[in-house]
């Protein structure tokens, strides 16, 4: 097939490259900027928020994929979740049913929902139903986090680790998450291109180990070769005065947005190794190898 991919220069957008190319796919790739890539990969340089700049070059492809999406709002550069997931979104479908495309993949995220509390899962759940309102063969994914070893989240949680024994856990630390490999992700979204039952479906990604927050800070310590850290805790309460006061500067860890996310777990039951016929990597195994080598 020729796929064109919006967000391919990302992180799990490597991974998928890697793997629709390991497949024999062609793939055609919006970039912001020229970069050097691999064989088999045309770059075409644009943004996602203006159609105009790609249009054209979705057509004449049998698919398309999109990756784009943001975890955290820049308002004063422009850089929001209603521009990035649901306005984005718009414009790829639209190009995809100009260009003539009948199959579209779309990335979103576990805890969308249609009542959803945080800004991400609210914009993520409006960029699925104009999805699902297309008349396109679409397929949508929501994945837990997703580790491997260019992920920001669990390789954050190494670097800090690796400075100081101590970590602060806001609230219980309880809450649980389900990561799963990009590889993974990576293939599901593959094999959604070669399953025509997948057409019209919304599949739940996650792994197979489902650890608390605690038990995920410990995970990454073991991993690199550490005792388990120090884990104070800061008061839910204190944390949801101190945080909306904070979280505009860029480098203050965490919104509100991503607290309630965090709080709201990210969890499922995995059934989706069932329809795509392989196990998910486990998490412990993978972040040893990655984390050991840097
Ligand atoms: N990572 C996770 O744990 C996780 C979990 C669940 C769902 N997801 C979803 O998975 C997707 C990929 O995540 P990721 O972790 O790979 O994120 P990422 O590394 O930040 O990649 C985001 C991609 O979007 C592109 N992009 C941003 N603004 C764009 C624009 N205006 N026009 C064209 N491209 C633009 C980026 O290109 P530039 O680098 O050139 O800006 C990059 O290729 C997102 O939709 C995210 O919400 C991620």
């Amino acid at each position: 097939m020729k796929i064109f991919i919006s967000g391919g220069t990302g992180f799990v957008g490597g991974h998928l490259m890697r793997e629709l190319l390991g497949r024999g796919h062609e793939l055609r790739l919006l970039t912001h900027r020229r970069r050097p890539v691999s064989e088999g990969i045309e770059q075409i340089e644009g943004d996602v928020s203006r159609p105009e700049t790609f249009e054209e070059a979705v057509r004449g492809c049998d698919a398309v994929i999109n990756l784009v999406g943001i975890i955290r709002e820049s308002p004063f550069k422009d850089i929001t979740f209603k521009k990035l997931h649901v306005q984005a979104t718009a414009n790829m479908l639209a190009a995809a049913r100009k260009g003539g495309v009948g199959r579209y993949l779309q990335m979103s995220a576990l805890g969308t929902r249609s009542n959803a509390v945080s800004d991400y899962h609210k914009s993520k759940w409006q960029a699925e139903e104009l999805v699902r309102g297309s008349e396109l063969e679409w397929t949508i994914f929501r994945p837990s986090l997703i580790f491997g070893p260019k992920d920001s989240f669990v390789n954050m949680l190494a670097a800090q680790l690796r400075m100081t024994p101590v970590m602060p856990v806001i609230g219980s630390g309880k809450y649980r998450l389900q990561p799963i490999h990009a590889d993974d992700v990576a293939r599901c979204f593959a094999l959604a291109l070669e399953k025509p039952e997948t057409a019209g479906q919304a599949y739940e990604l996650c792994g197979n180990d489902c650890l608390s927050y605690e038990e995920l800070l410990d995970a990454i310590a073991a991993a690199l070769g550490r005792t388990a850290p120090f884990k104070p805790h800061a008061p839910l309460g204190l944390m949801q005065l101190i945080i909306p006061i904070m979280q505009n500067i860029p480098l203050f860890p965490i919104t509100m947005d991503q607290l309630q996310m965090l709080l709201e777990e990210s969890v499922c039951d995995g059934s989706w190794q069932t329809i795509f016929g392989f196990k998910a990597r486990g998490f412990k195994e993978a972040i040893g190898e990655y984390l050991s080598k840097t």
